[in-house]
């Protein structure tokens, strides 16, 4: 179907309208796989919501149809159908870049609000989207595409949009939790720490995405421009793996009173103009912190502001059910926007003089090497030449001369400073493996 003029698809009347006018908004779902079928089990299961469900589409939807959605509803695998059908909302719960992106753009044009749970459209194309949103006079709602279940966006948009958020951090990634929090509790390594998880579904058979940080880092994308008001891209921030994370780095932890977990990082700095901090690292965290307390596959996200101090979040990130939730209750804020203009969830947002990981924090570093005498001053002698200082350096007994692990715990510097005292130290004869650094939360 060619677009329609924006002018024309201006004038129809938007879907908060029918709503307040008593009309039951028309529901396409696009996409019926695991968020697809929750999100029809959630709107068949409720005779009093004010939404009804009349489309699902599905590539070979035939193989897809189950008994127990209402008859009315046409199953189809022409997308066509459904851009041109009189749905109100059009809900994406296909993934990927594409067809998803050209799907909701045609969908916006065609006079249709959208509600997506897509974090990798939201963090490639967010702000766009966004625009098209606006000029056409709809909706995007982006609230599952984050943290599932927990209503992060919807929280820092909606409940928080009278403070300044200068920070957003958290636990953005269930299977990264998963893993971290089983090697935490009883000892397992990182393989089979993820080959359980994989075992019980907490993680994919290729769980690149999850365990390199890129899908934490899609997220954060979409929570800085949402909440920070900060454009910023996903290749602009740096993220490290947690694969590099051995049991051994546990037992040091405790020693330090804390644990690790995968960490997102987003911190905006006005001070000498807009710029944005923002890193995804596994990262020692106090065992007294909230975040150490998070979890199995739970999310947590915690939001500052300049007035109202933080603010925390947390629950289910990620599952069929939960983010089925976020999804309806993306729904209801499009049935409940009176006249009023589509909210603007991104172009307000800054582009940035800056963006680094250069995090000035305490550092945790373990180094596993083969003995011998005058280790530990060869690696003081390069840290005082870069002006870090140590803090305290842990021996624990009991591993063998040719692989012995030791930590030092470093007084606040900057992550590129340490970067080039670690090369340096890398090339020094004794290594087993490379020395793993962590950053260490304080705040
Ligand atoms: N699962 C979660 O916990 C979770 C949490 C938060 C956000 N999300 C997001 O929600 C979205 C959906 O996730 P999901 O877990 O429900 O994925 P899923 O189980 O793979 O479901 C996707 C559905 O879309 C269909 N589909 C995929 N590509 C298509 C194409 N090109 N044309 C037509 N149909 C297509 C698939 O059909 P086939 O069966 O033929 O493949 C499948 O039925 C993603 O953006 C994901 O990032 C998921």
């Amino acid at each position: 179907m060619a677009p329609r003029p924006e002018s024309k698809v201006a004038e129809q009347i938007a879907p908060e309208q029918r709503a307040s006018a008593g009309r039951k908004l028309k529901i396409a779902l696009v996409g019926f796989g695991t968020v697809g079928r929750s999100v029809a089990k959630l709107l068949s299961q409720n005779p009093h919501s004010p939404f009804v469900l009349t489309h699902i589409y599905n590539r070979n939807v035939a193989r897809k149809k189950v008994d127990w959605i209402p008859a009315q509803v046409r199953w189809t695998d022409k997308i066509e159908d459904v851009l041109a059908s009189d749905a109100d909302i059009f809900v994406e719960v296909v993934g990927g870049l594409e067809p998803a992106g050209e799907w909701v753009s045609k969908a916006l044009r065609a006079g249709k609000s959208v509600v997506t749970a897509n974090k990798l459209l939201i963090a490639e194309r967010g702000p766009e989207l966004l625009r098209l949103a606006r000029q056409t006079g709809r909706q995007l709602q982006i609230g599952a595409s984050v943290a599932g279940g927990i209503p992060a966006i919807l929280a820092i948009q909606e409940g928080l949009a009278g403070d300044r958020l200068y920070r957003i951090a958290g636990i953005l990634n269930g299977t990264c939790n998963y893993i971290l929090t089983k090697m935490e509790a009883t000892g397992a390594g990182f393989d089979s720490a993820l080959k359980e998880a994989q075992e019980l579904g907490f993680a994919e058979a290729d769980p690149t995405s999850d365990v390199e940080g890129y899908d934490a880092r899609a997220k954060l994308v979409i929570l800085t421009q949402a909440g920070l008001r900060v454009n910023v891209r996903s290749e602009q921030i740096p993220c490290a793996p947690i694969s590099p994370v051995e049991a051994v780095d546990f037992g040091y932890a405790r020693e330090l009173n804390c644990t690790i977990r995968q960490i997102s990082i987003a911190q905006k700095n006005t001070a000498n103009g807009l710029r944005l901090l923002a890193a995804v690292r596994p990262t020692l965290v106090p065992l007294a912190s909230l975040i150490a307390h998070v979890q199995r596959n739970q999310n947590l996200v915690i939001a500052s502001g300049e007035f109202a101090g933080p603010i925390v979040l947390s629950g289910f990130g990620a599952g069929g059910d939960p983010t089925a939730v976020a999804i309806v209750s993306d729904l209801y804020v499009i049935a409940r926007q009176s006249n009023a203009a589509p909210a603007d969830t991104g172009e307000l947002a800054e582009d940035p003089q800056s963006v680094s990981g250069d995090f000035v924090v305490p550092h945790y570093v373990r180094f596993i090497v083969r003995d011998r005498p005058g280790i530990v001053a060869e690696v003081a002698a390069v840290f005082a030449r870069f002006g870090i200082s140590i803090d305290a350096l842990l021996q624990k007994p009991g591993y063998p001369h040719s692989a012995l692990p030791f930590i030092m715990t470093l007084e606040a510097c900057s992550s590129s400073l340490l970067d080039r005292a670690l090369e340096e130290i890398g090339r020094l004869d004794f290594h087993v493996e490379r020395p793993l650094c962590l950053p260490i939360l304080t705040q």
